[in-house]
């Protein structure tokens, strides 16, 4: 299975519920193996969970679901090199760096995987550790990284790395005295993971602020923490719904995460009602251009710049949208305009020429929100769209058949 098929033009009726965040969840995993016993609640059904699972358990650390519960017993883990096999099946292996560097003070890790959207080096993390005290060697496609002992320091990011923050976030947490990370992300992800940490007895100040300082301490112990909803998830059913709604509601969301989003989709005149943890959304016959440039937390962020690619197609007039995170997340542009879409590359900006309808085609999926995009496309087009090579979406759209199956999507999985 996958492959989609979906037939477009369907009105979009009911509630679609947001899962716990990817890109909490991801850090949360690798970092519970830094206290003894933890509960990770509303954790994700989704392929990068379980590429997580499936290390966690070559590493002998003890796993259970309970609902969308995890819970993690690292009381028996041992240090294993981890190869390819495991690491290159996502990007968040690389937190394993940090994780097992802080417990063993050894880690030897192959390099990881993740969409192919631009270079996507991890340079500011290995000079992070090193800051710290540890020695990195490379050869080949292997990292070896080990310390005898980590030390606080002072580190300041040259961008603010959401990657590079949890790793040395990571690594720190035992390491003697206090550590800095300044121009550090922000990203409510991060803030879901000092929680954690926190709660199992770290001493991590700064939260949800650019200034991050961590006290080392010398051991963890029990933490509880519920993953935030999946900002990211919760924008493409909004979308899905100023597209085709009708009092679409999306639920289990944290409005403030989308601050930037809303505030393009009013600048659209897109309709929708934020309430306190939903919102309401419905199709609009106008919509306005509008010009977007993706930027850290809280601007706008790069994950919902595919997706939103979609919508602008239904804007009456030139839109722009600059990328200035990744070097190459454009790949849903060819597929859009195979639909129908008239969209030009300049660079790192993008002129969608609205308003375009679409046609139903077979497109493929080259990256998560690439896919995600698609979808979008797929829902909106005349006739039957196949989007092929859905591993990149199931990477991060937990139920998503189901999901738009159950508020009047006509969406399924297809062997052919
Ligand atoms: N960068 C470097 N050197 C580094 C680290 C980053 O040059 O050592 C550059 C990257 O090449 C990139 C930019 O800095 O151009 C931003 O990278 P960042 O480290 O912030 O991103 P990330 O940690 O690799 C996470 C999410 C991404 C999301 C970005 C930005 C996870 C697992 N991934 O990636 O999520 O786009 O932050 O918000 O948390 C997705 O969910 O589709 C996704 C790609």
């Amino acid at each position: 299975m996958d492959k989609i098929k979906v037939i477009g033009g369907q009105v979009l009726n009911g509630k679609i519920y947001i899962s716990g965040s990817k890109n909490s969840a991801v850090s949360l995993i690798p970092a519970a193996i830094l206290s003894d016993k933890v509960v990770i609640e509303k954790v994700p059904r989704i392929s990068d969970v379980n590429s997580l699972m499936e290390i966690l358990q070559y590493l002998n650390v003890d796993l259970k679901f309970d609902g969308d519960s995890l819970y993690i017993d690292s009381t028996n883990m041992v240090n294993k090199d981890i190869t390819t096999e495991y690491s290159t099946k996502l990007r968040a292996s690389y937190y394993f760096m940090g994780a097992l560097l802080a417990r063993f003070k050894k880690v030897v890790i192959s390099l990881p995987g993740g969409c192919s959207i631009g270079k996507r080096s991890f340079d500011f993390h290995l000079n992070g550790f090193e800051k710290l005290g540890a020695t990195v060697r490379q050869e080949g496609q292997l990292y070896t990284i080990y310390a005898d002992k980590l030390t606080g320091a002072n580190i300041k990011l040259p961008f603010p790395s959401v990657g590079a923050t949890v790793n040395i976030m990571l690594a720190a947490v035992f390491a003697e005295g206090k550590t800095v990370i300044e121009n550090a992300a922000s990203e409510p992800e991060i803030g879901n993971l000092i929680e954690f940490l926190n709660s199992a007895g770290a001493k991590i100040q700064g939260k949800d602020t650019t200034k991050l300082t961590i006290t080392g301490v010398c051991k963890l112990s029990g933490g509880m923490v519920r993953v935030i909803p999946d900002r990211i998830e919760a924008g493409t059913y909004i979308l899905a719904g100023v597209m085709n709604g009708k009092n679409l509601e999306i639920c289990d969301i944290r409005p403030e995460h989308l601050k930037s989003f809303f505030d393009k989709l009013n600048e659209m005149g897109a309709s929708f009602e934020v309430r306190e943890d939903s919102v309401i959304t419905n199709k609009v016959s106008h919509l306005k251009p509008v010009n977007i440039e993706t930027a850290v937390y809280p601007g706008f962020a790069t994950d919902l710049q595919q997706p939103i690619t979609t919508l602008l197609l239904m804007a009456e007039g030139d839109s722009t949208l600059k990328e200035t995170i990744y070097e190459n997340r454009f790949q849903n542009i060819k597929y859009l305009n195979e639909m129908g879409a008239n969209i030009e590359i300049n660079g790192d900006t993008i002129t969608v020429h609205g308003p375009t309808k679409l046609n139903g085609k077979v497109v493929k999926t080259s990256d998560l929100r690439a896919g995600a995009a698609l979808i979008l496309a797929a829902l909106s087009a005349n006739g039957e769209t196949i989007i092929t090579d859905i591993k990149h979406l199931l990477r991060g759209y937990g139920d998503l058949i189901q999901k738009l199956t159950n508020v009047g999507a006509k969406i399924w999985l297809i062997d052919e």
